[in-house]
């Protein structure tokens, strides 16, 4: 098959799936799946048919989850920039609830309600100040970063909230960062969260949202292909005090898709410089931003097989004139040779969906294996 391309194991996505929900049902919590993660059609709609939510960021996220089954009462929408045609869309489709990051933003909201002669609801996106432990480029949830409302100001709002005649206040939504392997870090989100909701008064709202951020093994994904659902659900249950008609939300988004693609690609060249190796693959830093982005690194395999037992050091770089474009420093394969396929693995998450033509280069295609479970 022509590489690049990504291959997403639907067998394996369904079993995440059916994992995340078991482990959230205990507790009634519920799921919204975070579209940016990856906002391929044939997973969203596999997504979608298990029931879950969606956390959309733009209005074009809200209408393709509309488009491939999510209903409008199970999208919630956040996002620091809201334009105001996003804002009019939403609200317009009687979404679950607007996420909202600053007073503006709640101004604006209000006058486009009115003019539309709709009540959204909306949750403040408060930042709780708590430190995700996670690379420093998808931590949101400290005070340094644009995302949410001070508590500060978060209470001005509900002091005033008849100046806001037009929304429908149901509670409050969090998201402190991405790839977040150490629970600690959420005992600690549900902690701050008790007492900002104590200070705010909102326990007796019926909307209580945690945002996403759960992360998975990049360092094995074959031997942990399943994310720590089970962890995460309880760590949280043990530790927030949620008011009693209160429902419990999340925004899962690299751990319900990240493991069920790879990026396959050839080997154009190996070359050979001063200190190092090089593997030139076809795939570029436009079908896989992670590593050049966040220093990223992803499990990469030879399947060729390579050609002895012996194994060498190699620099696996994509053809883009940058630099950064660079899977992996110093990688440990077989010998490599041109023409040989490497996979790289947990190219579920965060690949397609921020895929780009940088160079004029094509994104790549997608195949599916495991497809048959489809209905
Ligand atoms: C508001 C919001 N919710 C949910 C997510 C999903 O996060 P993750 O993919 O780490 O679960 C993100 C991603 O950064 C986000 O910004």
């Amino acid at each position: 098959m022509q590489t690049p391309y990504y291959e997403y194991d639907i067998a394996l996505l369904n079993s995440i799936l059916s994992t995340a929900k078991e482990e959230a049902q205990r507790y009634s919590y519920k799921i919204h799946y975070a579209l940016k993660a990856n906002s391929n059609h044939i997973l969203l709609k596999e997504i979608a048919r298990q029931g879950f939510g969606a956390d959309c960021v733009s209005a074009n996220e809200i209408r393709v989850a509309l488009e491939n089954g999510f209903p409008a009462n199970s999208i919630v929408f956040a996002g620091v920039g809201k334009s105001d045609s996003e804002l009019e869309y939403a609200i317009s489709k009687d979404i679950e609830c607007i996420n909202c990051e600053s007073v503006q933003e709640l101004e604006v909201i209000n006058q486009i309600a009115s003019s539309l002669g709709k009540v959204p609801k909306v949750a403040l996106r408060v930042n709780p100040n708590v430190d995700a432990k996670t690379h420093r480029l998808i931590t949101t949830g400290l005070k340094e970063n644009k995302f949410g409302i001070s508590l500060k100001e978060a209470e001005w709002v509900f002091a005033n909230k008849n100046n806001f005649n037009h929304i429908n206040f149901v509670g409050l939504h969090f998201h402190i960062g991405s790839q977040i392997l150490n629970l600690e870090v959420f005992k600690q989100l549900a902690i701050v969260v008790n007492r900002i909701q104590k200070s705010l008064g909102t326990i007796n709202m019926p909307y209580l949202n945690l945002g996403g951020g759960l992360g998975i093994d990049y360092e094995n994904p074959l031997k942990n292909p399943v994310p720590n659902f089970d962890g995460f659900f309880r760590t949280v249950n043990e530790h927030l005090i949620p008011g009693e008609n209160q429902t419990i939300h999340f925004e899962l988004g690299r751990s319900l898709v990240g493991q069920c693609g790879k990026l396959y690609t050839s080997v154009l060249y190996v070359k050979e410089t001063f200190s190092k190796r090089f593997a030139i693959v076809d795939a570029g830093m436009n079908a896989l931003i992670r590593p050049a982005l966040y220093g990223a690194s992803h499990k990469i395999e030879n399947i060729s097989g390579g050609k002895s037992d012996e194994l060498f050091s190699y620099d696996v770089v994509g053809p883009i004139c940058e630099t950064s474009d660079c899977f992996a420093e110093d990688a440990t394969l077989p010998k490599t040779s041109r023409g040989d396929i490497l996979v790289i693995h947990s190219c579920g998450a965060y690949a397609e969906s921020m895929a780009s033509d940088y160079n004029l280069r094509e994104r790549p295609r997608s195949v599916y294996v495991g497809i048959e479970v489809l209905a």
